[in-house]
């Protein structure tokens, strides 16, 4: 642990020297990281960096193994007794994790229930909130997520762009002082892509202080006030997006940035070619309903195309 104190003008999230390792395979090897009320931080970095391990220590999730977290001044996990530390009980540790609402990859919805009745299971069954009121609310923030129309759908019956914004709302309803983001948009189709990061940018320009993993750079460029680029635990560049994305320093930023770039290259030439396809299938079949040899001469009878519009070639979008 390290002698770090609160500095005087606290900053929603202060991490000193957070570190965290797995059967000795130390992923997190001293991060430091504030975050400012009402700021946006991306966290980029190639796979195994440690940006899910670091979300889920900030949100205890992980107990760290070095180092210190404080959110909104409160040190996460721990009691500070004179320079002594003692950790909470499990009653405390969740007390402090109910202002950090979380959102990953996977939605995590109860399928048995509603929309509204998943974004209102929390606030009633841990907050003790009133079910009329909660009700209120939950038609509220499905409003805000653009989801009105929805409140009696069953997570099945929505789209993963909708089960995600569910899931947004969800967290939203327990009034966290905190979002944390994990690669929210990594499981959809790229057309869903664009509807999710549309109430995340809201959910930015409200003023909610938010970390977000994600591999979305134009997100990153227009809605981050700070990025970090971490790799092998480290924070090896972070700045403002017109630095770190715009002008990177470091030549491991300058390589990540390079690979993602040829990585949306290729997404865009795949989609290119998939609609290069459609269209001549649609030309084709003007004439010859049915006859898919007529349009591409080399296709075998029973060959489908690589690429079809129901099978997206890409999961995500350049945004
Ligand atoms: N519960 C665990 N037990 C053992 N090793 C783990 C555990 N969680 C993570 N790791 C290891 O820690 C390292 C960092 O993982 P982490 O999931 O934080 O990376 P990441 O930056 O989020 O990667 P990705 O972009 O692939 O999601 C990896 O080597 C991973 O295998
Ligand atoms: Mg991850």
């Amino acid at each position: 642990m390290t002698t770090a104190t609160r500095p005087a003008e606290a900053p929603l999230v202060h991490a000193v020297n957070v570190m965290k390792s797995f059967h000795g395979n130390e992923v997190l090897k001293g991060i430091d990281l504030d975050v400012r009320r009402g700021e946006v931080v991306v966290l980029l970095g190639p796979s195994g960096s440690g940006k899910t391990t670091f979300l889920r220590c900030i949100n205890q999730l992980e107990t760290i193994d070095g180092g210190r977290i404080w959110v909104d001044g409160d040190l996460m996990g721990y009691a500070d007794k004179g320079g002594q530390l003692y950790r909470l009980t499990d009653k405390q540790i969740a007390a402090q994790r109910r202002d950090i609402g979380m959102c990953f990859q996977r939605f995590n919805l109860f399928p048995h229930k509603t929309a509204l009745e998943n974004v209102m299971e929390a606030p009633v069954q841990v907050k003790g909130v009133k079910k009329k009121d909660a009700r209120k609310r939950g038609i509220e923030l499905l409003e805000r997520v653009g989801l009105g129309d929805k409140p009696a759908a069953y997570p099945a019956q929505l789209s993963g762009g909708q089960q995600q914004r569910v899931a947004i709302a969800r967290a939203l309803a327990m009034d966290p002082k905190l979002m944390l983001f994990d690669e929210p948009t990594s499981a959809l189709d790229p057309e869903l892509v664009g509807e999710v990061l549309a109430v995340m940018r809201e959910l930015a320009a409200s003023g909610m202080t938010m970390i977000v993993v994600t591999h979305e750079m134009g997100f990153a460029r227009d809605v981050a006030d700070e990025v970090v680029f971490m790799d092998g635990g480290v924070v090896v560049e972070q700045g403002p997006p017109s630095e770190v994305i715009g002008n990177p320093r470091h030549p491991r930023t300058k390589d990540f940035l390079r690979r993602m770039r040829a990585e949306e290259e290729e997404q865009a030439e795949a989609v290119a070619a998939a609609l290069s396809v459609v269209q001549a299938n649609i030309a084709g079949t003007g004439d010859e309903a049915g006859d898919a040899k007529a349009t591409d001469p080399a296709a075998p009878a029973d060959a489908t195309p690589a690429t079809t519009p129901s099978e997206p070639p890409a999961e995500r979008s350049g945004d």
